[in-house]
């Protein structure tokens, strides 16, 4: 008896060799020591087995069964460590892992965020309006007639159904006093429209902060003080700020302000920011007009209203000659401000 159990672990073993993969090896597993493998099988016949041999029989057969399971698990070691060795091949665990990259804030919202930091501690708060608006709050309310040349249909962007692109952030100037009653001290970043040609400094979208204060006693002098402390919390304290007269409907006196450039190596330039300006009367009376109110009496409040291009205070800010760059999204650009 202990002959046939030592050829069965013999024939379990070479079994056991042989096994190429996993499967086969479970094969072999199963034909010896499943329940209808060899060595069950064999152990199965114990009970004809007369009483003093019993003793030798199983310990036999235990042997065998510790063999073939150690076997088993040398051989499925082995199997692993080749499997483990083919999905390596052609990897090279020495190199470095790939970097990772994190993006950044863009340079329009970087400086926006900061002009809106800078305007808010002078308590300014955020206001919105739409981008897609209508002729009266883009024009006709900021007391800009049919006939003036910014309502030409070459300069923005008209829907069929009258409506446009809105040329300047302004118009929500309009839509705040019309919802709410001074004191009004607000801010409104964003985009605005225009059919310009496309160039170094001019794009057909660019990106405005429209600002509005209105109160009893608002001066001329709150409006230069305002803007020149804005100015040079934005690009130092010493920077040169020119308040140059200008025209627009909506303000009068009307300025447009200019801040001193001074590139290394170039000349000193004066460079366009913003245009601002006290509100017009005019603005007054189509808003009460609107309300069916008094509420901004031309009588009683005065206001400042400005508006200012964020992608040249960005171009001055970063010495970026090229408005373009501000939206191509070139990776090697906006890597910069990482
Ligand atoms: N809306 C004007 C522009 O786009 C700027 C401006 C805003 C001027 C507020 C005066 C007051 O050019």
């Amino acid at each position: 008896m202990n002959e046939q159990i030592a050829s069965i672990q013999t024939a379990a073993l070479e079994l056991i060799a042989a096994a190429s993969d996993e499967r086969s090896l479970d094969g072999a597993r199963i034909a010896v020591l499943g329940k209808k493998g060899t060595l069950s099988l064999a152990g199965a016949l114990i009970k004809d087995i007369p009483n003093e041999e019993k003793a030798a029989f199983g310990q036999s057969l235990n042997s065998a069964r510790t063999a073939i399971t150690e076997a088993l698990e040398g051989k499925q070691k082995t199997l692993q460590a080749i499997a483990d060795n083919a999905a390596l091949a052609g990897i090279d665990l020495t190199l470095p892992a790939r970097a990772l990259h994190t993006g950044s804030l863009h340079p329009l919202t970087l400086i926006r965020d900061e002009a809106i930091q800078i305007l808010r501690r002078m308590g300014f708060a955020l206001a919105d309006g739409p981008e897609i608006e209508d002729e009266y709050h883009c024009f006709d309310a900021l007391n800009t007639p049919a006939d003036h040349p910014a309502r030409n249909e070459k300069d923005t962007f008209y829907f069929d159904s009258g409506k446009l692109l809105r040329t300047h952030t302004s118009s929500v100037q309009i839509r705040t006093m019309e919802s709410s009653a001074p004191p009004i001290r607000i801010i409104a970043p964003g985009s605005a429209y225009r059919r310009d040609e496309i160039d170094a400094t001019h794009l057909s979208v660019f990106n405005q902060l429209e600002g509005l204060f209105v109160d009893t006693d608002v001066t001329l002098p709150d409006l230069k003080g305002t803007l020149e402390y804005f100015l040079r919390e934005m690009f130092g304290t010493s920077t040169e700020v020119r308040f140059r007269p200008h025209f627009f409907p909506f303000t009068e006196p009307s300025f447009e302000i200019d801040v001193k450039l001074q590139v290394k190596g170039q000349a000193p330039r004066w460079i366009e920011v913003a245009g601002c300006g006290m509100v017009d009367p005019a603005v007054f009376g189509s808003i009460n007009a609107t309300r069916k109110d008094k509420a901004l009496d031309p009588e009683k409040v005065t206001g400042f209203a400005f508006g200012m291009g964020l992608d040249r205070l960005a171009m001055i800010r970063w010495g970026i000659k090229d408005i373009r760059l501000l939206i191509e999204n070139d990776i090697r650009f906006l890597a910069q401000f990482a």
